[in-house]
């Protein structure tokens, strides 16, 4: 008996296999169950090839993509800042410290003002779908009539979000016109905000993901961090926060705990296998190895690191520790909501830092010897590594992910290509208009 499927995408994909390779099927059918997974794959020499896509075609569920198409896995961006998208490209010259003051809190303090934020927060999610960007972990703000708004866009658009209510109540290290009032508000919010997105996912079927979301351990007094940290074992939910993303916040940990910054937010029981810490630039072996033994992930911000990192993460490193690790824009920390940006500057960034950049210096004193990484490595953090992250099954073509994909189209196709070629000018060359289909749990939202 042959199935008929809801949807039979026809074309050529591309999809990690490994974090070094990726594996290229030129003729498939993508066949997408009605639960918006990925049901099978059927190449043409399986034997009932034809008859699939004849159904298909019968049923008008057929989708055969041009010669110039591939088919991807959509991207995960594992750490964005929603309410930072209008000042995306603002202020990249400050250090990290003085651009949250003066920039970054008085944008987030203004979502108290709810038609702000719906506006800005259907633009983004727009925005993130047409870069191809199907699975989002986002920052939100503390005020949580916002960040509902922001769960509700992503289920009007049609993206997986995975959204935290950010908890800042340090007044030392907080605007009194943007903080948590204590630590108990900005726990008792957290676990409101939990309720609140667990009654609006009865409406849906694609859940929103609330995150236990500690801005970062300067923002949070030690009972804040120590509430976060029981919520999140209560609810065993996600964890989001920033750890050693610049010289600044890697030595205020010192300075006022007198551990390491990723100690201190393991003391408080926020280093978890669903904790996903941003930026990372200044963790050392001994927080990649607390990193691993927990099952924390980092989310590279490789746009982001350039202004505010204060060192390039040496990825292929981290990796090497077998630590999980995926790619985020960091909006707006890093300029660029497209993923695409991202990958490109994560590959430059290791070549920079295996070569080095000081040119006073002779050649085999410069750099950091293996630590560039390849554009498939960088493709594998946008996909897999974000969806090990997130424990998603997504982030690859093959039966039983979910049905998280783009359609691309490759421009400047003047000759015969091979795979590996296709593959390299789609990571440098695709542009958001080049991104034609772009779907999420099986349903077409580009
Ligand atoms: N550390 C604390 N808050 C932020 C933020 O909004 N952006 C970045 N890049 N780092 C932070
Ligand atoms: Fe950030």
């Amino acid at each position: 008996m042959i199935i008929s499927y809801l949807k039979v995408i026809e074309g050529t994909s591309f999809s990690s296999s490994s974090q070094t390779e990726v594996t290229y099927q030129a003729q498939q059918l993508i066949c997408l169950d009605d639960n918006g997974y990925i049901a099978r794959t059927i190449e043409p020499s399986d034997s009932d090839y034809v008859s699939v896509k004849q159904i298909a075609q019968a049923n008008d569920t057929l989708t055969t993509l041009r010669p110039n198409q591939y088919v991807l896995p959509g991207f995960i961006d594992l750490h964005i800042h929603a309410p930072q998208w209008p000042n995306a490209g603002l202020a990249l010259d400050r250090p990290l410290n003085e651009w949250l003051n003066t920039y970054t809190f008085p944008l987030e303090a203004k979502y108290q003002d709810l038609d702000f934020a719906k506006l800005v927060y259907n633009d983004l999610v727009q925005e993130l779908l047409a870069n191809g960007t199907t699975t989002a972990l986002y920052f939100g703000t503390v005020h949580n009539a916002a960040n509902l708004e922001l769960a509700k866009a992503c289920i009007r658009h049609g993206q997986r979000g995975f959204v935290g209510k950010v908890a800042m109540d340090n007044p030392a290290q907080t605007p009194d016109y943007y903080q948590d009032a204590s630590a108990q508000v900005a726990v008792d919010q957290t676990e409101q905000f939990i309720q609140q997105l667990g009654e609006l996912n009865q409406t849906t079927d694609l859940k929103q993901t609330p995150v236990i979301t500690p801005r970062f351990v300067p923002s949070c007094t030690p009972a804040s961090l120590q509430g976060l940290g029981d919520l999140a074992r209560k609810y065993d939910l996600p964890v989001q926060s920033h750890c050693s993303e610049s010289d600044w916040e890697n030595g205020y940990a010192l300075e006022h705990y007198q551990m390491r910054d990723a100690d201190v937010l393991d003391h408080y029981g926020l280093l978890t296998d669903k904790a996903v810490m941003a930026h990372g630039t200044q963790l050392n072996d001994h927080d990649y190895a607390l990193f691993a033994k927990q099952g924390v992930a980092v989310a590279h911000c490789p746009i982001s690191n350039v202004y505010f990192g204060n060192a390039v993460l040496p990825v292929k490193r981290v990796l090497a520790h077998h630590v999980k690790t995926g790619l985020g824009t960091d909006i707006s920390g890093g300029y660029s909501p497209s993923l695409y940006q991202n990958i490109r500057q994560a590959v430059m960034s290791s070549r920079l830092l295996q070569d080095g950049v000081d040119n006073q210096l002779p050649a085999d004193q410069r750099g950091v010897n293996d630590s560039a990484i390849s554009v498939k490595t960088a493709f594998y953090l946008a996909t897999l590594g974000g969806a090990q992250s997130l424990h998603l099954q997504t982030g690859k073509i093959a039966a039983g992910y979910l049905a998280d994909l783009q359609v691309v189209s490759l421009k400047n196709v003047f000759q015969a290509d091979d795979a590996d070629n296709i593959f390299e000018k789609l990571m440098y060359q695709t542009s958001q208009a080049d991104i034609e289909q772009v779907y999420v749990q099986g349903e077409q939202v580009k």
